[in-house]
């Protein structure tokens, strides 16, 4: 007898046949008293059992129910049904719990179909259902791709802190770190918060990028990358926000903007690629979903691919990278602007650009991914390169169809004298970024790096549209339930 999981059990098909397996899992149907569909999370796929209910004593077959747990031991046999290779004849059943089908009626463990939000509603158990499962197979699918991509090219992971000092993006949406007792924070003489009281002795908050102690790791490693949970107290609502997500920094001494984009797109189409190669099933079954979905929109906002084409776009067709500054040339000129269409119009030089822009660019306009870069220095962060021009900063941002900006990165401003005046034109206090700036006193050099949102490459490859769908318990605004 051995003990398999119904995915490796599935792969070995026909030549197991006469074999005594024992495999355990969640009852997903029960059928005649007779076939059970059993699930165990290892695959999409459910193996079928057959029960010979003479062979069984009646209590044992009253406790088989949809979401009961079972170990089953059993004969494989080659399967009369349709749709699978093999089916497990069983000897033995072991109820491992029980599921009262009153109380599972209420769930989403009842086979049928549940809208996302019921699902979202039961995160708890949203794992048991084809979809979420599908879902998690292929995030841990790239998020292995991402890390075998990084180590094959050289790349040494770093665990950057999560609580810090310093406000990396400068955006001032952070949560706070504190152990004070809320109700009574010590004050000093001038009635402010005296932090030198607090836990650390001073403000610390959660972070927000791990980018500034990634560049620090990179001036004595060369290249690194970080893969961790970043964390931004901006109240924005959207399909495309989390206040808790995960952020892959790659960051490259020796590197200038354009050996950066050229990894970043070098680095997507690979991990698009592996997984295409390693979730054949679960890309399939949410092609299928994706497909079903894109039927019931209006005409005019289906896509033309459905989700594997449009995966496999990705991996063939380049980049196309364009300047801030043509980019704004084709949104103002666009018939979208001049008939009024969008909901920013674009006017002048220097906006910052809206996500209703960024999808204009990628979906209309040049069908394909963007890189924009050279943006205007006052709407991106205090660390990057400034341009000759004294007006653009050496940015890049990676727009992917559907999602906009998936990626957003740059070359670093490593000279002493303008990472100072920047700092000071931020209104950042130098002093807290003194072990930053010694980076440029003792052996600068030019380098580069990105941040990925992790859940926006994980909506965008398993062909999702709410980003709370991709991550296991979400935190937005007003909910962090479980
Ligand atoms: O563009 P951002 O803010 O860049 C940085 O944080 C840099 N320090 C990265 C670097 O150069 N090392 O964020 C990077 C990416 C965005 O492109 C987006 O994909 C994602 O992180 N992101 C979010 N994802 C989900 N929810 C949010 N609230 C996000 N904010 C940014
Ligand atoms: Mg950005």
């Amino acid at each position: 007898m051995k003990v398999y999981s119904i995915n490796s059990l599935l792969s070995k098909g026909k030549e197991i046949i006469s074999n005594q397996v024992q495999i355990s899992g969640w009852v997903r149907s029960f059928r005649s008293n007779r076939f059970i569909a059993l699930n165990d999370g290892s695959c999409l796929a459910n193996i079928q059992i057959v029960v010979d209910f003479e062979n069984f004593d009646e209590k044992t077959i009253n406790q088989i129910s949809v979401a009961s747990s079972i170990q089953v031991l059993g004969i494989v046999a080659e399967s009369q049904g349709r749709g699978q290779e093999i089916e497990i004849q069983a000897e033995k059943i072991q109820i491992l719990g029980t599921a009262n089908p009153n109380e599972v009626q209420e769930t989403i463990l009842q086979p049928k179909r549940h809208t996302l939000e019921k699902l979202r509603e039961q995160a708890h158990l949203r794992f048991r259902t084809n979809t979420f499962s599908a879902i998690m197979r292929v995030r841990h699918a790239l998020s292995f791709a991402i890390h075998n991509y990084f180590n094959s090219q050289g790349f040494f992971h770093i665990h950057t802190p999560i609580i810090t000092g310093s406000d990396a993006e400068g955006a001032g949406e952070m949560f706070h770190v504190t152990n004070f007792d809320l109700n009574t924070i010590p004050k000093d003489e001038n009635g402010n918060v005296d932090y030198s009281q607090d836990f650390f002795g001073k403000q610390t908050n959660l972070t927000v990028s791990g980018q500034l102690e990634g560049e620090v790791a990179t001036m004595g490693l060369g290249k690194i990358y970080t893969f961790g949970p970043t964390f931004r107290a901006e109240n924005s609502n959207t399909s495309r926000h989390l206040a808790e997500f995960w952020m892959v920094e790659p960051e490259v001494a020796f590197f200038e903007l354009e050996d950066d984009m050229n990894l970043a797109e070098d680095f997507l189409k690979k991990v698009i690629a592996d997984v295409l190669e390693k979730c054949k099933e679960d890309l399939e079954f949410l092609n299928t979903r994706y497909e079903q979905e894109q039927k019931q929109k209006p005409q005019n906002e289906r896509t033309e691919w459905n989700l594997i084409e449009k995966l496999k776009n990705i991996t063939e067709k380049n980049f196309h990278r364009v300047s801030y500054t043509e980019a704004i040339e084709v949104l103002k000129d666009s018939k979208h602007n001049k008939k009024g269409k969008f909901k920013y119009p674009v006017e002048n030089w220097g906006m910052d650009l809206q996500s209703e822009h960024e999808r204009y660019l990628v979906e209309e306009h040049f069908d394909a991914p963007v890189i924009l870069y050279d943006y205007p220095a006052e709407i991106k962060a205090f660390y990057m390169r400034l341009n000759d021009d004294n007006k653009t900063v050496r940015a890049m941002d990676v727009l992917f169809p559907g999602i906009g900006e998936i990626i957003g990165g740059s070359q670093r401003e490593e000279r002493l004298e303008v990472l100072k005046q920047k700092i000071k034109d931020f209104n950042i206090d130098e002093k807290e970024l003194w072990w930053y700036l010694d980076t440029r006193k003792f052996g600068t050099v030019p380098h580069a790096g990105f941040g990925l949102g992790f859940e926006r490459l994980v909506l965008f490859v398993t062909g999702m549209s709410n980003i709370r769908d991709v991550i296991p318990f979400p935190r937005t605004p007003k909910n962090a339930e479980f």
